[in-house]
C-alpha cells in the first residue's frame, strides 16, 4: 500500500486573526482526504510558541509548548519527514512571508504564496505600487510614514483635505481583517482614524472610496494560474469591517456573483495579472470593488492565504466553479510539491 503523505497544518498564529485561522485549520483537517493524506496539526500559539495537537479543534494554551527556532533548545518536536507544510495562518507571522522563510530555510515542500510574494501581498502600499506600474485600475491612494505625522500633522492633513474629498479610507498598510480600517465620513473624524491605523503600523493608506459593490476571485496555480468564477461580498454595515466579517454574520454573500459576463471577464482578467504582477504561487484571493456612477472595475488587493473557513469565499468559489473543497486541497498540495520540486532542479549557490 501506498504510504500516506504526511501534511503539516500550521495554524494559529501571533496575528489578531489567530481565532480565524483555527476555524480555517478545522475546516482544511475536516475537508483533507484521509485516505491519501495524514493531517498533523501544529498550533501556534498567540505568543509564538509551537505545539502538536490531535486536530484544530483540540488546540489550547497549555503547557507543554516547544519551538521549532533552532536557537530555542528545550523541547524540541520531530516532525515527521517527506511532508508538505500547509500554513493556515493569517495576517501577519504567517502571511507575510515569515513562516515562509522559515521553510524555505528546512528546505521543505509548502501550500502557497513563497517568500517575496507573501510579503508583498501583506503589505497593501507595495502591493498597489507594483499593481500602479502594471498597469492594474486602483482607487486614487497615498501613503503616509509615522515619522511625517510626528513630525509635522499639519502638513499630512493639508495634504490630505487638497487632495481627497469625504468619504475617504485610513487603513494600516500591513495587517487584514479590517482591523484598523476607519471610513472616514467627515474630516473631524480624521484625527483619530490616523492615529488608530498608526497604532498598528508605521505606515498608513488613505484611499478614496469606491462606493458601489465589492467583489472577490479565487486564483489558483502556480506559473500558468486560473481563476474561479467572481463572487460578491454585501456588507450589512457601512463597509466590510471585522464586525461584518466575524462576529455578525450578517453579510450576504452572492456565490457566483449576478454579474453580465463581461464583468466578470474582467474581474477573472486582473485576478491573474494581479496574481503574476507579484509573482505569486499556490493561491490567492484578489478582491474588486465596482464603482456604481461608472461601473468601473477597481482592484482592492491580495490575499495569499485567504480564509478557508467552510463558509470562507476562496473554497466557495472553487465549489461553484466545480471543484470541491476535498480537490482543491489536493491540488494546492500538488501545487506546492511541484514548486518545490522545480526549485530543486536549480544549481545550489
Ligand atoms: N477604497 C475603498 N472604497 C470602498 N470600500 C473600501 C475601500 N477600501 C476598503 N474598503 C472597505 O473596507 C474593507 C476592508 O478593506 P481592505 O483594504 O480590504 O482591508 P483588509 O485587508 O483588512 O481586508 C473592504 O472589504 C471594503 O468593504
Ligand atoms: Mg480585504
Amino acid at each position: 500500500m501506498k504510504t500516506k503523505k504526511n501534511i503539516i497544518i500550521l495554524f494559529g498564529g501571533r496575528s489578531a486573526e489567530h481565532e480565524v485561522s483555527i476555524n480555517s485549520a478545522s475546516a482544511v483537517y475536516d475537508h483533507l482526504n484521509k485516505r491519501k493524506f495524514k493531517p498533523i496539526c501544529l498550533y501556534i500559539s498567540k505568543n509564538g510558541m509551537w505545539k502538536v495537537v490531535d486536530s484544530p479543534k483540540c488546540a489550547d494554551e497549555k503547557e507543554p509548548f516547544s519551538s521549532f527556532l533552532p536557537w530555542n533548545t528545550k523541547n524540541h518536536t520531530e516532525l515527521p519527514e517527506s511532508s508538505v507544510y500547509f500554513p493556515v495562518l493569517h495576517g501577519p507571522y504567517g502571511e507575510d512571508g515569515t513562516i515562509q522563510g522559515l521553510l524555505e530555510l528546512a528546505d521543505v515542500p509548502y501550500v502557497g504564496a513563497a517568500v517575496l510574494s507573501s510579503a508583498i501581498g501583506m503589505d497593501k502600499a507595495m502591493a498597489k505600487s507594483i499593481f500602479k506600474a502594471k498597469g492594474l485600475p486602483l482607487a486614487r491612494y497615498d501613503v503616509f510614514y509615522e515619522n511625517n505625522w510626528v513630525q509635522d500633522r499639519k502638513i499630512v492633513i493639508e495634504k490630505i483635505k487638497k487632495k481627497y474629498s469625504t468619504p475617504f479610507f485610513i487603513k494600516p498598510s500591513n495587517l487584514g481583517s479590517s482591523i484598523g480600517i476607519t471610513k472616514v465620513q467627515s474630516l473631524s473624524q480624521l484625527s483619530e482614524a490616523i492615529h488608530l491605523a498608526f497604532s498598528y503600523d508605521n505606515k498608513i493608506l488613505i484611499e478614496e472610496a469606491i462606493e458601489g459593490r465589492e467583489f472577490e476571485c479565487s486564483v489558483l496555480g502556480n506559473e500558468n494560474p486560473v481563476s474561479s468564477l467572481p463572487g460578491e461580498i454585501i456588507p450589512s454595515r457601512t463597509f466590510y469591517d471585522y464586525q461584518d466579517k466575524y462576529i455578525e454574520g450578517k453579510t450576504g454573500f452572492g456565490i457566483p456573483a449576478d454579474i453580465p459576463e463581461s464583468t466578470a471577464k474582467e474581474i477573472q482578467r486582473i485576478s491573474i495579472a494581479a496574481f503574476k504582477s507579484i509573482e505569486c504561487s499556490g493561491m490567492a484571493r484578489v478582491d474588486f470593488f465596482l464603482q456604481k456612477k461608472s461601473q468601473k472595475i477597481y482592484l482592492n488587493e491580495i490575499n495569499t492565504i485567504p480564509g478557508f473557513t467552510e463558509i470562507s469565499m476562496y473554497p466557495k468559489l472553487w465549489e461553484a466553479s466545480g471543484m470541491t473543497f476535498t480537490q482543491l486541497l489536493e491540488k494546492l498540495i500538488t501545487l506546492a510539491v511541484q514548486k518545490h520540486a522545480s526549485k530543486k532542479r536549480k544549481k545550489e549557490i
